[in-house]
């Protein structure tokens, strides 16, 4: 009997139908928010899976899934998914790096961008029919060129952001768990400090770490205190990097000039304090979302359960495996 698959909320079917070649393939047609009990069963009838961030699975969800083998996240991002409990279980997972790390670069500039310089702000202000009470101090931002950029997390995309901030001279300051080499440092003219270093001197400080409940509220109410009364913050990692409040309580009150938020908490619900807030730009987690990265992650998470499986081209060396040590830890369907 063939393998089976599922995948768990309707992606590019040009691209995902490619699985039906090696595998029954149980699809789900419209987005859906499946309780944890509607992710159990179904991974309890299936070898492998492909999955979006907005599926969570813990230990409780493979308890009984004792034919799966490997799990497909498309995302470069992980944190849905209980990685430990998969490696305990012999589960393989994968994720879709470097497909996406120009594009969400790409992103990341351009909200902070917006953030300092009030972009969509000054958009709704011209809607509502402002422009006839404007003055030579209307809607005024920060600069971006010749300023400070602090980036936290220099992992590819935030090396994509150092690349990008050298045509706007400006100067590059990263924190990172682990300093980077010299010569990578030099190509992307970036400076290491500390985090403390970081939140004082940056201009513009722009989030792009991998999320775990180590970096939970990382940035809090006194993260923020340390921040410049004229700096930017951008958030295109995770919401759960940002205590949401504090962050609130520091726009209202003049403590910081303003955020780009593409990452939320608790999304696809917004704080409504931050919905309330002019200075605030907010997009719906899109940073990746360019139509070619979109299909490209697809078809990387497609790859990768293919090879788990032990089918295609790559059969049994998935290109971008999460926990390497899984692979080939439970015998072939
Ligand atoms: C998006 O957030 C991703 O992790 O790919
Ligand atoms: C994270 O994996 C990144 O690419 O920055």
């Amino acid at each position: 009997t063939r393998p089976r698959v599922w995948v768990s909320q309707p992606l590019f079917a040009d691209i995902v139908g490619r699985l039906h070649e090696y595998f029954d393939v149980a699809a789900t047609e419209q987005v859906t928010q499946h309780s944890p009990q509607a992710i159990a069963a179904a991974l309890r009838e299936v070898d492998g899976a492909l999955v979006t961030l907005n599926d969570p699975i813990g230990a409780a969800e493979i308890a009984g899934a004792t034919r799966l083998r490997a799990i497909a996240n498309v995302a470069v991002g992980y944190n849905n998914l209980d990685v430990r409990a998969m490696s305990d279980a012999g589960i393989l997972v994968t994720n879709t790096p470097d497909v996406l790390t120009e594009t969400t670069a790409d992103f990341g500039f351009a909200l902070m961008m917006a953030a300092a310089r009030r972009i969509t702000e000054a958009e709704r202000w011209l809607r509502d029919g402002h422009w006839r009470q404007w003055n030579f101090e209307s809607l005024l931002g920060g600069d971006i060129h010749r300023a400070t950029l602090g980036i936290l997390g220099m992992g590819r995309i935030g090396q994509g952001i150092a690349r990008r901030a050298a045509g706007f001279d400006m100067r590059v300051l990263y924190h990172n768990r682990n300093r980077l080499p010299e010569a990578v440092e030099r190509e992307c003219r970036a400076e290491y400090t500390d985090l403390d270093g970081l939140l004082a001197r940056a201009d513009h400080l722009v989030l792009v770490l991998p999320y775990s409940l180590q970096v939970h509220h990382l940035i809090d109410s006194t993260a923020l205190a340390k921040m410049k009364r004229t700096a930017t913050l951008t958030n295109i990692a995770r919401g759960g990097l940002v205590d949401e409040d504090a962050l609130a309580d520091a726009l209202e009150g003049g403590r910081l000039a303003a955020a780009g938020l593409d990452v939320f908490e608790g999304e696809p619900a917004v704080n409504p304090r931050l919905l309330a807030l002019r200075n605030v730009v907010l997009t719906p987690h899109i940073a990746s979302g360019s139509l070619a990265t979109r299909r490209a992650m697809v078809s990387l998470a497609v790859g990768n359960l293919i090879a788990a499986l032990g089918h295609g081209p790559h059969a049994g060396r998935p290109p971008s495996p999460v926990n390497a040590a899984a692979l080939g830890s439970k015998p072939l369907p």
